[in-house]
């Protein structure tokens, strides 16, 4: 009898294996991601985080890897999270879409996606916030704010610990420690709530590099920090110590999406009258700091940078945070190509095992100079500031092709 019943819901759920570009419930969202699954077994897992929602609902991500549920080494792992704010619901079905996409193409051997999924491990997690959603989505889908926080009315991307206070009380007092801070947390602002529980304890147990969440409500990339280092409510730069990454990564995203970065869109906010007092963020590449925005306490992205070694960004998606199902496909194709770009840059950066004769060596910090004598040529040869004889050297790749074919010719000069 469980047999037939696993054997019908299989046939049902491969049936209807076409994605369609509407609004899914919380009931179809694993049914689709189970369907995924399905059509890409080897490549592709379906699970729940370790703790639903308030009312009960799993937190369901999908991950695709050519070595479901596994870390391996070289590989990194990277994440989406949508719909955090449960009324800001285009992240939910662009990262269903996106399930099928991968799938999809991966089945039809496109080289691109089979060596993205060969070489990364990514997560897709369509919705933090299934009560949310559901409350935004019986009271209309209207609402600038019904349905954005969850079952206890609590905004979830301003109820993680507060790790950027830490950060900057380190910095008056002139200490460099800048990273792994939940050991150094003593007390929480508030309790956390069941989802934000799950969701650090998945940030904590998987070694994620790179994250986007998705929101909606402007349309902007959105990198840390999120607080302001003064307190000012808006627009106080507010730089952490890869804030060059971050803008690159931020713009990744910006300048591969239709419109993100194009300066002659308007601005979800402004009017013609007064572009001044509101932002417009086509007019800076489509990125923004997020301080320098507003600032906000006990966000998602400032946690992950802090608390591990991922690096996340918010992404705005749309001035509408409930567009209607007409208007889904439409933004499939405005954000396909910046999707996949910025899971690629999971790959950016150095890779590489800590070890010495007796193996492994685990929690390793790396530190990188970072003095100009990266790209300084005139250095050359000699040992530049900070670095002792037999340290390696890292050269921007452009130097690096004159460096090597320098060094090739010294020792052809010193066999002669
Ligand atoms: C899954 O792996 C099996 C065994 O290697 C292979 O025969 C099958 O074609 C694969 N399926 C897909 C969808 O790639
Ligand atoms: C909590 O969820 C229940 C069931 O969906 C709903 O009736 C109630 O309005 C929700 N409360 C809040 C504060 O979101
Ligand atoms: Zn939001």
């Amino acid at each position: 009898m469980t047999k037939l019943l696993l054997l019908c819901f299989a046939v049902f759920v491969t049936a209807n294996a076409e994605f369609t570009w509407r609004h899914h419930n919380n009931e179809e969202l694993p049914l689709i991601l189970e369907e995924v699954h399905q059509k890409c077994p080897n490549i592709s897992r379906v699970y729940a985080l370790t703790e639903p929602s308030v009312q009960n609902v799993p937190l369901y991500v999908i991950e695709f890897s050519d070595k479901p549920g596994i870390h391996q080494p070289y590989k990194p792992e990277v994440k989406y999270i949508g719909n955090i704010h449960g009324n800001e619901v285009l992240g939910r079905e662009l990262l269903l879409g996106l399930a099928h996409y991968l799938c999809d193409q991966y089945v039809n051997r496109d080289r691109r996606i089979r060596a993205l999924i060969h070489n990364t491990r990514i997560h897709l997690m369509p919705s933090m916030n299934p009560d949310g959603w559901q409350l935004a989505t019986d009271t209309g889908a209207k609402d600038y704010l019904i349905g954005r926080y969850n079952n206890h009315t609590v905004d979830l991307n301003r109820n993680f610990p507060d790790l950027d206070a830490i950060t900057f009380e380190f910095e008056r007092q002139g200490i460099n420690h800048n990273n792994h801070l939940l050991r150094d947390l003593t007390r929480l602002a508030a309790p956390l709530e069941p989802e934000t529980r799950a969701v650090m304890r998945w940030i904590m147990s998987i070694p994620f590099v790179l994250s986007a969440a998705i929101h909606g409500g402007d349309l902007v990339a959105n990198y840390p920090y999120d607080e302001s280092r003064s307190g000012a409510p808006v627009s106080e730069y507010s730089a952490s110590p890869d804030d060059e990454t971050f803008r690159n990564l931020a713009l990744a995203y910006a300048e591969a999406h239709a419109d993100m970065a194009s300066p002659s869109r308007p601005g979800c906010h402004t009017t013609s009258s007064d572009e001044s007092s509101t932002f417009n963020f086509g007019k800076q590449g489509g990125v923004t700091n997020g301080a320098a925005w507003y600032s906000l306490k006990g966000g998602m992205q400032d946690f992950n940078y802090l608390a591990t070694n991922a690096f996340e960004v918010t992404l705005e998606l749309g001035c509408e945070k409930y567009p209607d199902a007409s208007k889904l496909e439409n933004e499939w194709v405005r954000n396909r190509e910046a999707l996949l770009a910025y899971l690629w840059k999971a790959h950016t950066g150095v890779k590489g095992i800590v070890s010495d004769d007796s193996g492994f060596i685990q929690n390793a910090v790396i530190s990188v100079p970072t003095t100009s004598w990266f790209d300084d040529e005139t250095s050359f040869g000699l040992y530049p500031h900070g670095l002792r004889e037999g340290q390696p050297r890292i050269y921007k790749r452009s130097l690096y092709e004159k460096v090597a074919k320098t060094l090739l010719e010294q020792k052809d000069n010193q066999k002669q």
